[in-house]
């Protein structure tokens, strides 16, 4: 039987995605609170990741132990590396790297231990899923929809776009524009950074679980992060994670 696994990088995300729950237990567990239940007739775990690659790993292998999840989707925010990108824009990450992972001389710089890969992508089932998903909530503007003339200004936002792509993980907030010239001269094809996103692939792989990790971009990881970044998620981004899974869960 599938049941799926949800988590999300913010609560009040997680508060959204737990009003569509039919038949809803919860149980609480190391300081996380797991939503069970359905949403269009697939089973559910919902669940706040916590931040930070320990936190997360944590969760998902709880998830994946405990109540047996089956596949695994991943929704939150991320901030912008790429210059083509804006706040709002949705990156679905088809590879992940932990950027702050280095243990040479004895390894490659990026490569997980005992994996011998610097680089895990989500199986192609589940990316095609997500990027039908979110081109469809992109074509339909369903997403820009969500938010007031006032919030679009406030972002400077007119559209979302959908680019697919490497999204970056590591224990680190990126809030200055020497931070991200870093990033970009080691791993120059990284879209975007979040905190996440690479720790739960490991776990998803390592236990052989279908996954995908969906982003929105709510700061471009420069010296105003920290302001767009919480503006952006109380205001915007737990809406639009809060779509997507929608979207997702009548695939
Ligand atoms: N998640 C959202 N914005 C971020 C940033 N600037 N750095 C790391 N993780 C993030």
């Amino acid at each position: 039987m599938k049941r799926i696994g949800i988590l999300g990088a913010m609560p009040e995300e997680i508060n959204g995605i737990v009003s569509l729950l039919k038949d809803k237990t919860e149980v609480v567990k190391g300081m996380r609170t797991y939503y069970l239940g359905t949403i269009n007739d697939f089973e559910v775990v919902v669940v706040f990741s916590r931040w930070g690659k320990v936190a997360s790993a944590t969760t998902v292998t709880h998830l994946i132990v405990e109540f047996g999840i089956t596949e695994l989707i991943f929704t939150g925010v991320a901030g912008a590396i790429n210059s083509d990108l804006n706040i709002g824009d949705i990156v679905v990450a088809n590879s992940l790297i932990q950027h702050d992972l280095d243990a040479r001389p004895i390894m490659n710089r990026f490569e997980i231990p005992l994996l011998g890969k610097t680089i895990l992508c989500p199986p192609k089932e589940m990316l095609d899923k997500a990027i039908q998903s979110v081109n469809e909530l992109i074509r339909d503007e369903s997403l820009i929809h969500l938010l007031s003339p006032k919030q679009r200004e406030m972002f400077s936002m007119s559209k979302s776009k959908m680019v697919v792509g490497q999204v970056a993980s590591g224990d680190h907030f990126f809030a200055s524009s020497e931070d991200k010239e870093n990033l970009l001269t080691i791993l120059p094809e990284v879209l975007c950074v979040e905190m996440e996103g690479a720790s739960v692939a490991q776990v998803c792989f390592e236990y052989n679980i279908p996954y995908v990790i969906i982003r929105t971009i709510s700061d471009e990881a420069n010296d105003n992060s920290v302001v767009d970044f919480k503006e952006f998620v109380f205001q915007v981004a737990s809406r639009f994670g809060v779509e997507i899974i929608k979207k997702l869960l009548k695939k």
